[in-house]
């Protein structure tokens, strides 16, 4: 068997302790309910768990961005692949992302929701790595803050593998080549 090329960094009982906590944070400043929009595809495990730990009434929507290619590394390029079911004027909305890297998807989908009016818009993220910033982006409720290292699980992929573990991981074994 070659060596797990993972190594755990945030556990999953960890992960949904916190989770919980950021569920009855959200209960206190929604208390009205709140539209919950994850940004695929990282972010469904994330939010499906958060959506349990709120008790206050919560839709759900989904809005497609892709801003990185099949690496590790940005392609700096952003676009809306999915837009959103639901007209969000008059709504108080909050994006669900699983990781706050250089900023930049996140700024470019706050300018665009931003533009529909809604009666509020903050963000939650799972995880933040504040030292790889390049726009600045205001995340209301963080989970985690991480050290700047490519991390797996929970949702979060390489190369679309490993979305399916418990736990966040750390990438330690970078895998050969990406084919397809
Ligand atoms: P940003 O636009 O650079 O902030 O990138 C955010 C997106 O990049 C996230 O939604 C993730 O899809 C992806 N990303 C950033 N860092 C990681 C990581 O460590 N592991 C997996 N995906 C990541
Ligand atoms: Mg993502």
């Amino acid at each position: 068997m070659p060596e797990s090329p993972t190594r755990v960094l945030v556990p999953a009982e960890r992960i949904q302790a916190r989770i919980r906590e950021l569920g009855a944070a959200i209960d206190k400043d929604y208390p009205n309910g709140v539209l919950l929009v994850a940004i695929l595809k990282g972010a469904c495990f994330f939010l499906v768990d958060l959506a349990r730990a709120i008790t206050r009434p919560v839709r759900i929507d989904f809005i497609g961005i892709s801003s990185y290619g099949k690496g590790k590394t940005s392609s700096g390029e952003v676009k809306l692949t999915k837009d959103l079911d639901t007209a969000i004027d008059g709504l108080d909305v909050l994006i669900v992302e699983d990781i706050v890297d250089s900023g930049i998807t996140l700024s470019y989908l706050v300018g665009v929701l931003e533009q529909r009016r809604p009666s509020s818009l903050r963000i939650v993220a799972l995880l933040d790595k504040p030292d790889r910033r390049l726009r600045p982006v205001d995340v209301a409720y963080v989970g985690f803050r991480i050290p700047d290292e490519f991390v797996v699980g929970y949702g979060l992929d390489y190369a679309e593998m490993y979305r399916n573990l418990a736990d966040i991981c750390v990438l330690e074994v970078p895998p050969g080549p990406v084919l397809g």
